[in-house]
């Protein structure tokens, strides 16, 4: 089975990228085929300050890195390496209703938030399915603002191979159940946009801050807690295993603790679940000519698939003459 999945180096990842979409992907290694790659081209559509975008591009390879991400067992890139992907973009462009792309969720709540809108925003999906299709993905492991997306890839496809033949894998989303929308600070969904992230590699000061911040209940202190829909529990239960998490619960039941202990607990839970990963981190920050290899042997990796894909593509539209 291959599952592939990109993430955006628009900003630094946080535990929502982390449980939503990264740690899936990591924990598939050895029982699915991974393909992952940075998603710098989508980035472009938030980020154009080009210094900038090429530094968090460098930063979201080395986190990946760090957390696991094993390149010889998987097939891990930047997006702009494999550049067919565009030309791919612009061959499903052709089968593409403009009616698709404006029902588009993500698309229509950016504008809605008064985003301007430039044309890269507007075809998003179209690259995103042209990613997908480009490898012959099976699975996509997304958050569920995503599964929009896949289910345009599924239909762009499948137009395609309707005229064309067989010449795309329809691709299927996955979304891990119990974590599906990884709450933020403000128990809105956790995203780079609102501001509202907990990082996977922040400063601890910052860090501490951050969870401060959390929205809770005002409950006296000797009375007992809801656990059920407090930002903090949810947040913590992500990195807790069963018995800690009951711990966690009776600890809120019994009352006599306020919601700043637990958010101080749960600053420790994150900090101790990441420590590790900082020190590996940290290597690859020392070390980013060994990055940039590692990137150059994944793209050599990922374009072997692709090319065929490519010809495949290039023979039936009549690019190849
Ligand atoms: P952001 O919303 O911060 O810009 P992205 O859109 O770059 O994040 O998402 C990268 C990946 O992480 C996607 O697969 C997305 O579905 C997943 N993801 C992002 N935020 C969350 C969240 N709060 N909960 C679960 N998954 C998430
Ligand atoms: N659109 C995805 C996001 O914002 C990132 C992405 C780009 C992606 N191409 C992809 C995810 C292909 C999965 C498959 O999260």
């Amino acid at each position: 089975m291959r599952v592939l999945t990109g993430i955006q180096s628009s900003g630094d990842l946080h535990i929502g990228n982390y449980f939503g979409s990264i740690k899936q992907m990591i924990d598939s290694q050895g029982k699915d085929e991974v393909f992952a790659f940075i998603a710098n081209y989508h980035a472009m559509t938030s980020v154009h300050d080009g210094e900038r975008l090429a530094s968090l591009t460098m930063q979201a390879a080395i986190d990946f890195l760090a957390l696991g991400m094993d390149p010889k067992q998987s097939t891990f890139w930047v997006q702009s390496d494999v550049k067919e992907v565009l030309e791919l973009y612009w061959a499903l462009s052709a089968f593409t209703p403009m009616g698709l792309l404006e029902r588009g969720h993500s698309y229509k709540d950016k504008t809605a938030k008064g985003i301007a809108s430039n044309h890269n925003l507007f075809s998003y999906p179209v690259l995103m399915a042209a990613d997908i299709l480009m490898f012959n993905s099976d699975i996509i492991p997304v958050g569920k603002d995503q599964i929009q997306h896949v289910e345009m890839a599924r239909d762009i496809a499948t137009k395609f191979n309707n005229m064309h033949g067989d010449v795309f894998v329809i691709p299927e989303h996955r979304v891990a159940e119990n974590v599906a929308t990884v709450p933020g600070v403000d128990g809105q969904k956790m995203s780079k946009s609102y501001g509202n992230t907990i990082n996977i590699f922040g400063e601890e000061k910052k860090q501490q801050k951050v969870i401060k911040k959390i929205v809770t209940e005002a409950v006296p202190l000797e009375d007992p807690k809801e656990w059920e829909g407090c930002n903090v529990y949810n947040i913590a239960k992500l990195f807790l295993n069963a018995d800690e998490a009951k711990e966690l619960q009776a600890r809120y039941e019994r009352g006599g603790e306020g919601h700043g202990h637990f958010k101080l607990y749960l600053h420790d839970v994150v900090w101790e679940y990441f420590r590790p990963y900082r020190e590996k981190r940290e290597y690859f920050e020392n070390n980013q000519d060994e990055v940039r290899e590692i990137l150059a042997f994944g793209a050599n990796k990922a374009r072997e698939v692709a090319l065929p894909v490519i010809e495949k593509v290039r023979s039936a539209t009549g690019i190849q003459y």
